[in-house]
């Protein structure tokens, strides 16, 4: 039956690349309200592929009546919750990030175009915005269920299958906690979690990641005089808001590239030697992930005493992601600002909790507080990191599927990126997360001209398909 299936999907890739355009085309844009229509729109447009499938897909509501969220998609094969064997809980999400800056797209970031291999992009690949993050990903889900209908006349092939698509991942997943609360009946019964949203190493390198970082985000304000004042009159008389929140940021960070927050690694549990050790056996390209985003190997800085991938996947970082205040017009202007503005956020690792990194920011703001000036400080959103035992029998199905289809040796990996929904399905079920992913590090995810490459669109549908049979036959 797989075989048939997978031919399937071979023949049916065109009509499958279109409909993943139709999806595309819809702007979800969860971060910004002006888009909330086409969330709903792009949610019910997953609804119904998913009851092609022979699912039963609802749209809910989440948030309160006053302030309502982004829905999510919940479908469910017909004997998800009543069926024997292995149930898996497959996980996406439908909204994207803004496409700004617009004049950087080579074409409309919601007119999505299938492009030829060039010089640049190896491969033919579409190019949109949510095309690899995760729309794309989620759609070689959505296929491999539609060729396992289209062949066993069953649902998922009958396997139990659960599917939970959020609308809100890419800014800050702030209601899916009580989502997954009031829907707690309905998760329950799953085994574990599959997420198709995290990359491979190459495009000759499948990988399963096994752990996503955490992250606590914040924006933080320093009001000094109540109003801009004349640089002239009061420029070395007062604090200037800009240089003082300059001064304090700056010391974030001591001269090994340590975070100096008190506290701040309190709680993180190092990395194993095995776990080194593999990573390193992994020999990961340096100098050519740093080429992909113009920069020379010499530009491979960060904590002392570990490595870029440690870095990435085993240690908690800061960052600025944007600080302004003041004059940023056209021509000069001779002010200082009655304030100054940063968005700071930090990347955690296990056993780091965000409210508590969150909390220790803070203090250590106000312990250096300039003289005369206040602090308004905002915790905007986070997520626990979150990882699954490598030796997990889930995840061994997953990494023979992907090797089964590719034919290639699956690596295992980590991410420096987020995934909040892992976190809370470990806290609220106890639930595993597999992260079976299919990107490329250079598919500009959340820049202008983000692609999916079509050999990765296969890889994934078919992957999915065969991880499919290997639960419903095998078990686990
Ligand atoms: N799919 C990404 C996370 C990711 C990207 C994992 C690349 C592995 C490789 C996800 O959509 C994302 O962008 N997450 C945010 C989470 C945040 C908004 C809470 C992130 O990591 O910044
Ligand atoms: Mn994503
Ligand atoms: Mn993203």
């Amino acid at each position: 039956m797989i075989d048939k299936v997978l031919q399937k999907l071979e023949q049916t890739e065109p009509q499958a690349i279109d409909r993943l355009c139709d999806w595309l085309r819809i702007a979800s844009i969860s971060a910004d309200p002006a888009y909330k229509g086409q969330c709903q729109e792009a949610a019910q447009w997953a609804a119904d592929r998913l009851d092609e499938a022979g699912l039963t897909a609802r749209v809910l509501p989440t948030g309160t009546k006053d302030e309502p969220g982004h829905p999510c998609v919940l479908a469910k094969t017909p004997n998800a919750d009543s069926g024997t064997g292995p149930h898996v809980l497959f996980y996406g999400h439908y909204d994207v990030q803004p496409p700004d800056p617009l004049e950087l797209w080579e074409s409309g970031p919601f007119e999505p175009i299938v492009k030829k291999a060039d010089a640049k992009v190896k491969a033919d690949h579409i190019v949109s915005r949510g095309a690899s993050d995760d729309k794309g990903q989620v759609a070689m889900f959505l296929e491999a269920l539609r060729a396992w209908k289209d062949e066993s006349g069953e649902a998922a092939g009958g396997l139990r299958v659960t599917v939970l698509l959020e609308g809100e991942e890419e800014s800050g997943s702030e209601n899916l906690e009580k989502f997954l609360k009031d829907y707690e009946s309905e998760l329950r019964g799953c085994d574990f979690c599959l997420i198709s949203d995290t990359g491979m190493i190459s495009r000759t390198r499948p990988a399963i990641t096994y752990g996503v970082r955490g992250l606590a985000y914040t924006q933080i304000r320093l009001h000094g005089p109540d109003k801009d004042v004349h640089s002239g009159f009061w420029g070395g008389r007062m604090p200037n808001p800009l240089n003082e929140l300059s001064k304090v940021l700056a010391q974030m960070w001591d001269e090994n590239r340590h975070v100096t927050i008190d506290g701040f690694y309190d709680s993180v549990i190092e990395a194993t030697d095995e776990e080194r050790a593999a990573w390193k056996a992994l020999n990961i390209d340096i100098p050519t992930m740093l080429g992909n985003i113009g920069l020379s190997p010499e530009a491979d800085i960060g904590e002392a005493g570990f490595t870029s991938i440690e870095r990435e996947w085993a240690r908690p970082t800061a960052e600025i992601n944007g600080m302004w205040g003041g004059y940023t017009g056209a021509g000069a202007k001779t002010v200082i600002p009655a304030y100054a503005t940063a968005k700071v956020s930090f990347r955690l690792v296990a056993d780091q909790d965000p409210a508590d990194i969150v909390k220790k920011f803070f203090k250590w703001l106000e312990g250096r507080t300039p003289p005369g000036c206040r602090w308004e400080l905002e915790d905007m959103h986070g997520g626990h990191p979150s990882s699954v035992d490598p030796t997990s029998k889930w995840l061994a199905k997953a990494r023979e599927a992907m090797e089964k289809s590719t034919g290639m040796e699956v690596a295992l990996i980590k991410t420096g990126g987020s995934i909040p929904v892992a976190g809370m399905l470990k806290d609220s079920l106890g639930l595993d997360t597999v992260f079976m992913g299919f990107g490329l590090d250079d598919d500009r995810v959340h820049s202008p001209n983000e692609k999916f490459e079509l050999p990765c669109f296969r890889m994934g549908a078919r992957s999915h398909a065969v991880l499919i049979d290997l639960l419903r036959s095998g078990g686990a």
